[in-house]
């Protein structure tokens, strides 16, 4: 079977195009950077026996989803996890950014999911994993866009999972807390939360993402403090939630 990662040539992506190959299945990497996918599928191939197929895309672009469509065709497995986010207020960000932001957070992972999904409806079998974050259950003061395009991520997928409901397709929404990867530099958030015990590693989140979209699971939240902070943020007025975000962010300025 062939699975398709985007932002598969580091952090959460590689690791869950690492579990995909270790399982047998072929795949199609994407990201920006042609000569680190290249080498993530050299690796991947040496190292399982599966063919996989690197294709630079920045999902930036909005034809991206289309040409990638229309290069690969049918995928048994469609992970959506390329995405970034920045810190800052709202007023002073750079329209440029956040524009960028939203396009490959919302609008790829949405015409991907749009593109791919047809096939495995009509073959009645197919997974997605849709990649949101913590950071969708609750707004997100000093990270305001970012926060609430992982909210699309997380309502879209809930949506579509119902409207799924009979079509043997599943769609599983991932939802991790802080996780050491190249994030937090694309962020320009401080590292210092990103070094505390808590703090999950990659492999970790994909190898409970990865469980959870093979058996169908709705909503993965990796990690006990995790989930708990997700059940707080979920039970707490919006108004508190938010404060409460906004104070980790103001803590967060890097040193
Ligand atoms: N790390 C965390 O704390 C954390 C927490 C919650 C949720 N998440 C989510 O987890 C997902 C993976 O993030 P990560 O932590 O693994 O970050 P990462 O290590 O920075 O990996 C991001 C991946 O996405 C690719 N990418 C970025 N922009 C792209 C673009 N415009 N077009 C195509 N590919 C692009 C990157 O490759 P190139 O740079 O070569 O394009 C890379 O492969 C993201 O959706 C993120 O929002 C992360």
């Amino acid at each position: 079977m062939i699975a398709l990662v985007t932002g598969a040539s580091g952090g959460i992506g590689l690791e869950l195009a690492r579990l995909f190959a270790g399982d047998g299945h072929d795949l199609v990497l994407v990201a920006r950077g042609g000569e680190r996918l290249a080498m993530v599928a050299r690796e991947l191939e040496d190292r399982f026996r599966v063919e996989v197929r690197p294709i630079p895309r920045d999902l930036s672009n909005p034809i991206a989803p289309l040409s990638l469509f229309d290069e690969c065709g049918e995928v048994d497995f469609l992970v959506n996890n390329a995405g970034f986010g920045h810190r800052g207020s709202f007023a002073d960000e750079d329209p440029a950014i956040l524009s960028e932001m939203l396009q490959v957070n919302v609008a790829a992972l949405t015409q991907l999911t749009r593109m791919f999904l047809p096939a495995m409806v009509d073959r009645g079998s197919g997974r997605i994993l849709n990649v949101a974050s913590t950071a969708a259950f609750q707004p997100g003061p000093l990270m305001a866009v970012y926060y609430a395009s992982k909210a699309y991520v997380l309502s879209f997928s809930e949506a579509i999972r119902a409207e799924l409901e009979e079509s043997g397709v599943s769609v599983t929404t991932l939802c991790p807390g802080p996780t050491r990867t190249a994030f937090v530099d694309r962020a320009e958030v401080s590292r210092n939360r990103f070094t505390s015990s808590r703090v999950m590693e990659p492999f970790e989140v994909a190898r409970e993402g990865y469980a959870g979209m093979m058996a169908g699971r709705a909503v993965v939240i990796p990690g006990k403090v995790n989930r708990l902070g997700a059940a707080g943020a979920r039970l707490a007025p919006r108004s508190l939630a938010a404060g409460i975000a906004r104070r980790i962010h103001e803590a967060d300025e890097p040193s």
